[in-house]
């Protein structure tokens, strides 16, 4: 599986970094380093959704209070 998060300007204001340090912290917990591959990403050019993370190339929205739920749901589940 392949998480791209946006770290572009606009996701930036709206936490992205935020959103992908937790979702690191997230699959080191789950030890799931061999199946998810973390990649940054410039502008995705949907601004207005942000912050833009794509699971294999699936765009979601994320922000920073419901990255571990979108985990749980989008993720983690999926491997399982
Ligand atoms: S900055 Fe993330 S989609 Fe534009």
């Amino acid at each position: 599986m392949i998480v791209t998060v946006c770290l572009g300007s606009s996701c930036h204001v709206r936490g992205s970094h935020h959103v992908l340090e937790t979702l690191r912290r997230l699959i080191k917990d789950n030890h799931l380093e061999d199946k998810i591959q973390m990649e940054g990403a410039f502008c995705m050019g949907n601004c207005e959704k942000g912050v833009c993370v794509k699971i294999d190339g699936t765009l979601f929205t994320f922000t920073p209070e419901t990255t571990q739920e979108l985990f749980q749901k989008e993720i983690l589940s999926k491997l399982s």
